[in-house]
């Protein structure tokens, strides 16, 4: 039958950490894989010393900085040409956290770079895929067998967005909290770097940003029906030994991960979470949408993933839709 189709499943982020340990199971569950990165060198370099050649052929490698958003449109169409209707799942997982910024940085459109990468770049892409990824909803050759799957997207989240969690009210340097969204409506670019409209706050920045992310999905959620899309976002765990903890103080990157393993014991390997977003993302127990699945803060051998109650600040449906349209203005879908 000529229109079966290999299935892939895009992944933004894979130099490093959760990103690229997603790659291997999702290639093992039988996914051919679209790995966006803002270096396809380094995406490879990294691939290779974690999977076999062969299965680095199921690998294909896109440039795109999410930074920039005339980048994200160009990959987009790279991607929509190359991969069309065979594209199933899309999975947003790349991020920066610069919590030691004095003054913001900028992306290529003035937008607070935190926001602009997080947020603003993957919210950009769905939308530029999210017509092809709706009319793909057809039959997929996963192993050699022919399967039914509803078209996808994941967004990684964190406990530290949400202020219904413990970890989510921690002070330092402030919760997310979008507030009026005073700095989105007078158009997020300098002197605005917060979303509120505030002083800059960096590590509050990346706070807010996957609020965006995790609100993101609960409009997606709300457009379309799990028959024609399946949308959730969720909480890896503490993977304390990333790289996304790179501009942090060197005594902290010592001692966070010694913290989560023994004090909190919320501490999960790079892998682990690679193969919980692989899992949340593409495996048949999953098709409720706008649910973001946890595994807790402290981990439990044999625990099942559950839905996480989540904050009003991420629910509350006129903050989610007035998050939804003034970033379909920021970034120039309207
Ligand atoms: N680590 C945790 O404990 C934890 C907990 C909850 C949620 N998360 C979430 O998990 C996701 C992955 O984090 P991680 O811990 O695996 O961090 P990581 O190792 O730093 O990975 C981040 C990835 O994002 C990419 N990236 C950064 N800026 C980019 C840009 N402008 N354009 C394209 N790609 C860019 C990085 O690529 P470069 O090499 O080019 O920088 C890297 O591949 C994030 O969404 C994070 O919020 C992490």
């Amino acid at each position: 039958m000529t229109d079966i189709k290999k299935g892939f499943a895009l992944v933004t982020g894979t130099t490093s950490g959760v990103g690229l340990n997603t790659i291997k199971p999702l290639i093992r569950s039988g996914w051919h894989v679209i790995a966006v990165n803002r270096s396809n060198k380094r995406a490879i370099e990294e691939l290779s010393k974690i999977i076999n050649k062969t299965d680095i052929l199921k690998v294909n490698f896109i440039e795109i900085d999410l930074s920039n958003l005339n980048d994200v449109r160009a990959g987009s169409e790279e991607i929509l040409e190359k991969f069309g209707d065979s594209l199933k799942i899309v999975i947003c997982n790349a991020a920066v956290y610069k919590p030691r910024l004095k003054r913001p940085e900028r992306s290529a459109q003035g937008f607070e770079n935190s926001m602009a990468v997080n947020h603003f770049g993957h919210f950009l892409l769905i939308n530029l895929l999210l017509d092809r990824l709706l009319s793909s909803n057809t039959k997929v050759e996963l192993k050699r067998k022919v399967v039914n799957f509803i078209p996808r997207i994941t967004i990684l989240g964190t406990v530290t967005a949400n202020y219904n969690e413990l970890g989510g009210r921690i002070p330092i340097p402030a919760p997310a909290d979008l507030g009026d969204l005073a700095g989105f409506e007078q158009g997020f670019l300098s002197p605005i770097s917060m979303a509120n409209g505030k002083r800059f706050k960096p590590g509050k920045a990346y706070k807010d940003s996957k609020l965006c992310n995790m609100i993101t999905v609960q409009e997606l959620s709300k457009k379309f029906s799990n028959k024609e899309l399946i949308c959730n976002s969720l909480y890896p765990g503490c993977v304390a030994n990333t790289k996304l903890f790179r501009d942090t103080p060197w005594l902290f990157r010592i001692l966070f991960p010694i913290f989560q393993k023994f004090i909190t014991g919320g501490f999960v390997t790079e892998e682990l979470a690679g193969e919980r977003v692989a899992f949340i993302a593409s495996n048949e127990r999953f098709i409720q949408s706008g649910v973001h699945w946890s595994w807790g803060n402290r981990q439990k051998t044999g625990r099942k993933a559950f839905s996480q109650k989540l904050s009003q600040r991420i629910v509350n449906p006129v903050i989610s839709n007035r998050v939804w349209e003034l970033s379909k203005k920021l970034v120039g879908l309207v």
